[in-house]
């Protein structure tokens, strides 16, 4: 038998609108989402023995059915007719609730980690179906990169890769729950996707930073920022720090700024952290990064 450890990478949303709320009850999205070297690691072993274990290092998370990662294992399970367990490893630096995609990463690395060591294994179309069910933004983690994602955020389109650039990712103290915040949202604060479309085209045209920057925006930024004034005190200490934008990714708790430089990046990093807030810099991960570690005979 052979176990496998990815690189389960977190993800911030460049730019998020919300169109409008379907009958389904989920919401219709236009989002340019950016994989970034903030990553959980996730060890993936398949045992001939049935039932699924988990272990969690780091960040505190339910490590039961409660853990999407421990879902995954279950959709794969159904997927490929599969009466065997698997025993998951998960070292949790991503925090969570934060709208950085943690749990979703982890999921999608345990479904490839699976796919990875499976004889058989899905094509990616069957892997992404299987993805969308654990979550709207699984579907991303399974090509990463830059995206443009539609529908519930889970039908995607590759774009090129973001130019250089440094990301300062921050939080206030508390998370945010996706469905509340999507219960927050008021028809004021739907829009046509008319500036995610024109992000990615310049993100495809190679446009600078600046420019891309230029089109930062997030559905979630007036209800989230009424409700928690924290949110703007953040993105006003980005920009204060040289931030070329700051905003809110997904429907938060955490907040990104974006730098031209890695000195810029680090100074507002140094900044917001001596203020004893968790800071950190982090870059986009390129489309054809790979995000298997290591693979091991055990
Ligand atoms: O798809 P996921 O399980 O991540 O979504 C969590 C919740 O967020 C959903 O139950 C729904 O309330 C809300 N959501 C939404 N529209 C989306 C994605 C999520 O309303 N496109």
């Amino acid at each position: 038998m052979s176990a496998v450890t990815i690189n389960a990478c977190a993800k911030i949303n460049l730019c998020l609108e919300v169109l409008r709320r379907r009958p389904d009850g989920y919401h219709e999205l236009a989002t340019v989402f950016q994989a970034v070297t903030l990553a959980d690691r996730v060890r993936v072993e398949p045992r001939e023995e049935p039932g699924i274990s988990l272990e969690v290092v780091g960040e505190a998370v339910p490590a039961g059915r409660d853990n999407l990662a421990w879902r995954a294992v279950e959709v794969y399970q159904q997927m490929r007719h599969w009466p065997d367990g698997a025993a998951i490893t998960l070292l949790k630096r991503v925090p969570v609730g934060a709208g950085l995609g943690g749990g979703s990463s982890d999921a999608a690395a345990v479904m490839l980690g699976l796919a990875e060591l499976d004889p058989q294994p899905p094509d990616a179309q069957h892997l992404t179906r299987a993805m969308t069910i654990l979550g709207s933004d699984v579907p991303f983690f399974l090509t990463h990169g830059t995206a443009f994602g539609r529908s519930r955020g889970d039908e995607l389109v590759g774009l090129a890769d973001l130019p250089e650039c440094w990301i300062v990712l921050t939080r206030p103290e508390f998370s945010v729950s996706t469905r509340e915040a999507y219960e927050l949202l008021e028809p004021r604060d739907f829009t046509n996707g008319a500036r995610a479309h024109q992000m990615a085209d310049a993100i495809d045209a190679g446009a600078p930073i600046e420019e891309i920057a230029g089109l930062v925006i997030n559905a979630f930024a007036r209800p989230l920022t009424e409700r928690w004034p924290v949110f703007g005190e953040l993105k006003s200490a980005l920009r204060a720090a040289g931030a070329l934008a700051a905003e809110i990714t997904g429907s938060g708790s955490a907040v990104f700024g974006l730098f031209a430089t890695a000195d810029e990046a680090e100074r507002a990093r140094a900044r917001i952290a001596a203020q004893g807030r968790w800071a950190c810099v982090v870059q986009p991960v390129p489309v054809d990064t790979e995000i298997v570690e290591s693979v091991e005979q055990v």
